[in-house]
């Protein structure tokens, strides 16, 4: 299969097929039309309509407080910006935990435009993923730091640091896989764990702070443009050395690319 880019809308079969082909997966937060235009033209594959919204756009502390129609507003307005890029929307906090409501949730989102939602977390979360997935509802999976759990995790900090924990979280990704996710996103582990999950797994995984091995890099947009007031150890500001958004985005596409991006400062 050709993965080069072309003006087709990208299918979860071409990422699969990027994966197989050993072409990194370009992957940004968005949250408008304006901006998502900008990142389909600059080659980003996938748009993600992040529930990161309520940190960037609204102003909260944490994502807690977003809601279904707020994430379903932001990808309607993303989905009319887009003609390649893969669309893909967070199922916010409490939106997802019983079956019902969680395929009313995502229903409101794929209405809306979303190709695939995202949800956090593994053990109770199986059985949802299932259910969602077995009722033709693509699901990707989000494991590490599960930002909706900072309260319980205490903050926003590296997880799985020791080999129990690294051992787990595989198992969780592989059971999220077989419960019938195409995708997964793992957030501020060590690179090895990154490596070890891109290796292990049929399925794409794509690391936001997981190293350069993942089969693709997530970053939430404002971090990127060099907007956060306190970025993350594994943010880089690709609007340093460059001249318009849409270049920063295409520098972020290359360095993702070439495997330049992570480098060895944004890793843990
Ligand atoms: O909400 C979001 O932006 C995310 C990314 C951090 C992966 O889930």
């Amino acid at each position: 299969m050709n993965t080069t880019p072309t003006t087709k809308a990208l299918t979860i079969d071409h990422l699969a097929a990027m994966k197989r082909d050993g072409q990194k997966i370009a992957m940004l937060t968005c949250y408008d039309a304006t901006f998502a235009h900008a990142q389909d033209q600059a080659g980003v594959d996938v748009v993600l309509v992040g529930d990161s919204l309520g940190m960037v756009v609204q102003g909260r502390q944490t994502t807690v407080g977003v809601t279904v129609e707020e994430v379903a507003y932001h990808v309607a307005c993303v989905a009319s910006g887009l003609a390649r890029a893969f669309l893909l929307a967070d199922l916010p906090f409490g939106s997802y935990y019983e079956e019902a409501a969680a395929m009313e949730s995502a229903v409101s989102l794929m209405q809306a435009g979303a190709a695939m939602v995202k949800l956090e977390g593994a053990g109770p979360m199986i059985g949802i993923v299932e259910y969602l997935t077995s009722r033709g509802v693509p699901v990707c999976g989000h494991l590490g730091l599960t930002p909706q759990s900072v309260h319980q995790l205490g903050g926003f900090k590296v997880q799985a640091r020791d080999d129990v924990a690294a051992t787990r979280l595989v198992q969780e990704a592989q059971a999220l896989q077989d419960a019938g996710a195409q995708l997964l996103v793992v957030e501020c582990v060590p690179a090895a764990l990154g490596q070890a999950l891109a290796t292990e797994l049929r399925i794409p995984v794509i690391g936001i702070g997981a190293g350069v091995d993942c089969d693709g890099q997530v970053l939430v947009m404002h971090d990127m443009l060099g907007l956060g007031a306190r970025a993350p150890k594994f943010v880089a500001n690709f609007m340093s050395g460059v001249d318009s958004v849409q270049a920063a985005f295409a520098a972020y596409v290359q360095a993702v690319r070439e495997k330049r991006f992570p480098a060895a400062q944004h890793t843990y």
